[in-house]
């Protein structure tokens, strides 16, 4: 019988090579437009990364009885747009940051203005394949895309990223900190569970709902573990520049609540992630793998 650390493993492992070869395959050269935009987008999407956002839109799936295959697709879409929010991150006139996933960001290794259009395009790809993912009827597909714009625009992802820019130099309350991480990272965290749940046409509210808030506590914890490390992990492991936050005076977990205070949140917010699930069998398994991995992460 395998343990939930070599299911996890496993599952991680045979995910991210799905996902690479879909995205190796569809981001190869198309012969038009910018040879050079065209690198910078295969750059910043394959050049590592967790893969975290598609591994949660296949675990939901899988927690639903559906076939991976048809969240394959979908799961893509949602590591363009993370790839896109990561370049536009990273610009300086964001974190000005040189470093992502052990290797120079994208306008670094390219130039600034090729990373915002490379930003821009591969926003615009994940809508593009999205329309036309296979496997799921054209209800499902407006549903993923309606999404997935939510999630990333102004009330979700873009809408967190600009609380974030504001709010350097400030000491905000817990509920506005909380607000922000449930907008920059937590938005699209829960696009990809209810992503991967909806290519399953016979999910149900309560199954939806309980996803929902599954994947929004997740989100929240992703961000608190991630200013977590940003303070206590090693740059080489974490393949980003270590201290970053402070450096950039932003308010973050750690510095309002201190390290330990930050760990105790995380995991009180684990045990609400799981209890969530709790209806799911074992189907759910993956999904409350996915939890434990989020919040014990080292990178
Ligand atoms: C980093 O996300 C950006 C945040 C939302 C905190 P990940 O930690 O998932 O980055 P990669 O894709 O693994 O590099
Ligand atoms: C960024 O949060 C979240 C998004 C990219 C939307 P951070 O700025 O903390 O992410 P890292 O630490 O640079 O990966
Ligand atoms: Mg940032
Ligand atoms: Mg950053
Ligand atoms: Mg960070």
């Amino acid at each position: 019988m395998s343990t939930p650390n070599t299911r996890l493993a496993a599952f991680l492992e045979q995910c991210r090579n799905q996902i690479d070869a879909e995205l190796e395959r569809q981001l190869c050269a198309s012969g038009q437009g910018s040879e050079r935009l065209q690198q910078a987008m295969r750059y910043s999407v394959l050049g590592g990364g967790k893969r975290i956002r598609p591994a949660l839109c296949l675990a939901a799936a899988t927690a639903l009885g559906q076939p991976r295959e048809s969240a394959i697709v979908p799961a893509c879409s949602l590591e363009l747009i993370h790839a896109y929010s990561l370049i536009h991150d990273d610009l300086p006139a964001m974190d000005n940051d040189d470093l992502r996933r052990g290797r120079a960001t994208t306008h670094i290794a390219f130039d600034e203005a090729t990373a915002i259009l490379a930003g821009d395009a591969l926003q615009t790809l994940a809508f593009g394949w999205l329309a036309e993912a296979p496997g799921v009827d054209d209800q499902v597909r407006l549903a993923m895309i309606r999404e997935l714009a939510t999630a990333s625009g102004h009330q979700g992802m873009a809408g967190g990223q600009a609380i974030d820019l504001e709010s350097v130099g400030k000491q905000l309350t817990v509920e506005q900190l909380e607000n922000m991480h449930r907008h920059k990272t937590g938005a699209l965290i829960a696009a990809s569970v209810r992503m991967g749940a909806l290519t399953a046409t016979d999910v149900n509210e309560d199954q939806l709902a309980a996803l929902t808030v599954y994947s929004q506590t997740l989100g929240l914890a992703f961000q608190v573990q991630d200013d977590l490390l940003d303070i206590e992990g090693d740059t080489t492991v974490i393949g980003k520049p270590q201290g970053s936050d402070l450096a950039r005076s932003k308010p973050t977990y750690p510095s309002l609540m201190g390290a330990d205070g930050a760990r105790n949140y995380l995991s009180q917010l684990l045990e609400s992630a799981l209890a969530s699930i709790e209806m799911f069998g074992v189907e759910g398994d993956l999904l409350r793998d996915m939890a434990g991995y989020v919040v014990a992460r080292t990178h």
